[in-house]
């Protein structure tokens, strides 16, 4: 077999493309779930990470980009655009470059992980450092691209982004043979929780899985403006991916709260961090800190006991999956500021003995 073939295939008759377009793909999704024990050990239920770091540019909007930009070159743009805490940037630069379309990126200014800004520097994107927040980005890219039609606006709010992403909910109910209980996932413009819900309740209504989880979304507490219920001016968080005042599907994620019996809390960036750390060192899994607030919110909610407040019966563990987002390589600065140092020794193999305490 010729292997996975990318969603847009693998997923043919739920994801829609023009008819005769050429398909853009880097073979996205099809990314691992994996059975994550230490924590399950932790929470008392059984936890499972859909790992979307390991798409092809390192996170789950590779899912989005492969059918936008089909649609883009199908449609004869020239170019695509877009704003970005720096995961969209990268993959737009990626699907660009592949489909031979210009690409340009608005990034604010210094506030994007170095890693995601040497991805659109490498796939040659046009990039534009913003003297702004996100929210001042996607304003500006929606402006331009209004402005000029040749250029196509490839943010989730173009909802054939939506439909790339909603593939991650069919593939994790493909693995477990069934939807989640609970599922975990941040949230910064809030178009991948929106994904999911999509991805879970189609499923439902054509019979494909019996039930749809509680959605259960978390923001960085210095930038939660669907916890607090208005625009924050000036977010700001460690977890940069999700540095944002203003998402602009904050109506859709708050209608999947609700139709879902979820919820949308804030994780500290204290939180934030523990989870980075203990995803790191405990399941071997390197997610970028915005990847780590879906574990921290799971953490926190088990810890409350709201994380089984509707339980009805006591039918086998809770099963939830955490979506982690991106991959930790994305963000080398924050692993270095957080983990311990490289310890430096000479040739000798006395000098490793001592500094690996050894006798
Ligand atoms: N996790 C990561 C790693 C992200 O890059 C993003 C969003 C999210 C979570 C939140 O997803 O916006 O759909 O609620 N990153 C966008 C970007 C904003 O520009 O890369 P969301």
């Amino acid at each position: 077999s010729p292997g996975w073939p990318g969603l847009i295939h693998a997923y043919a008759d739920r994801v829609a493309v023009p008819p005769g377009a050429a398909v853009v793909t880097l073979q996205e999704g099809g990314t691992p779930l994996v059975p994550a024990g230490a924590l399950s050990d932790r929470v008392g239920a059984e936890v499972w990470l859909k790992v979307e770091g390991a798409n092809p540019t390192g996170s789950f909007k590779d899912r989005g980009m492969t059918v936008a930009v089909t649609h883009a070159l199908a449609a004869g743009a020239r170019a695509v655009i877009c704003a970005s805490t720096g995961n969209t940037s990268a993959s737009a630069a990626a699907y660009a470059a592949r489909a031979g379309l210009n690409s340009a990126v608005l990034v604010p200014q210094g506030k994007i992980a170095s890693g995601k800004l040497a991805q659109a520097v490498a796939y040659g994107a046009r990039i534009l450092q913003v003297q702004g927040n996100f929210d001042d980005c996607l304003e500006l890219a929606r402006k331009t691209a209004a402005a000029h039609p040749e250029i196509e606006l490839v943010n989730s709010v173009n909802p054939v982004r939506i439909e790339g992403q909603k593939t991650a909910a069919f593939e994790i109910c493909d693995v477990l043979g069934r939807a989640p209980d609970v599922h975990c996932l941040p949230v910064g413009n809030a178009g991948n929780i929106t994904a999911y819900w999509k991805g879970f309740t189609e499923y439902q209504r054509d019979g494909v899985v019996a039930t749809t989880p509680r959605m259960l979304g978390f923001q960085a507490a210095g930038a939660a403006p669907l916890v607090l219920g208005h625009p924050v001016p000036n977010p700001d968080t460690i977890a940069t991916a999700i540095r944002i005042g203003a998402p602009a599907s904050g109506a859709q994620a708050l209608r999947a709260r609700d139709e879902s019996g979820g919820l949308i809390d804030a994780v500290t960036d204290e939180q934030i961090l523990d989870a980075y750390r203990l995803l790191a060192t405990n399941e071997g899994v390197f997610v970028e800190p915005a990847s780590a607030a879906s574990v921290a919110g799971l953490l926190a909610v088990a810890a409350d006991g709201r994380l089984f407040a509707d339980r009805k019966t006591a039918a086998g563990p809770l099963v939830v999956v955490c979506t982690v987002t991106g991959n930790g390589l994305k963000d080398p600065d924050t692993a270095m500021l957080t983990m311990t140092d490289p310890v430096v020794v000479p040739v000798a193999a006395e000098a490793v003995a001592a500094a690996l305490d050894l006798a």
